[in-house]
């Protein structure tokens, strides 16, 4: 029984992931993604009203996420022959997609320094999360398939 419902997570899994093995190279850089987008969407959520703020949380959000926007690039060593939504271009740009890279790294180290600030000034928090937001977009306009 247990086997089954092992098997059967197992599935879930790889169908949540576009059928990406959650092992590979594509797989652990998704899954990055996945938890980075999580963490700003409730730290946005906090911020726009639509989940209930609270000033520990976002410091741990934040610093999470800090940790994890360090993790995705690792994985994309050479050009994969796999389904993804990577554009070829990260490979032949790969100075650009790493400097990308880099500008996330500063807005989230930004963001991580200023949720350690008491009182929290949710302002400055909010001007925080936007820069994080436009370094994702800039580098999915370049470099993702959508
Ligand atoms: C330097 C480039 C870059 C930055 C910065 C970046 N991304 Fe991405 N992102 C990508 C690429 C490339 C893909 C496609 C990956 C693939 O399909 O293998 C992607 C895919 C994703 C996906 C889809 C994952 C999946 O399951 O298919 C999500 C969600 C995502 N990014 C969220 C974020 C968030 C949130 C941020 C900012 C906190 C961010 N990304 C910053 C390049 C970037």
């Amino acid at each position: 029984m247990l086997k089954y419902f092992v098997a059967a997570a197992a599935l879930l899994v790889l169908a949540g992931c576009g059928g990406v093995d959650p092992n590979s190279p594509e797989g652990k850089r998704k899954a990055a993604f996945k938890q980075m987008l999580n963490l700003s969407e409730d730290m946005g959520g906090m911020l726009r009203g639509r989940l209930k703020f609270d000033e520990q949380q976002f410091a741990e959000k934040a610093a999470l996420l800090d940790d994890v926007s360090r993790q995705p690039w690792q994985y994309f060593e050479t050009a994969s022959d796999s389904k993804t939504a990577a554009k070829d271009d990260i490979w032949q740009q790969k100075e650009r997609f790493l400097q990308l890279a880099r500008e996330l790294e500063n807005t989230t180290v930004v963001l991580r320094e200023s949720a350690k600030q008491q009182p929290a000034n949710t302002d400055t928090l909010g001007v925080r999360i936007d820069q994080v937001e436009k370094a994702c977009e800039s580098c999915h306009q370049a470099f993702r398939i959508y």
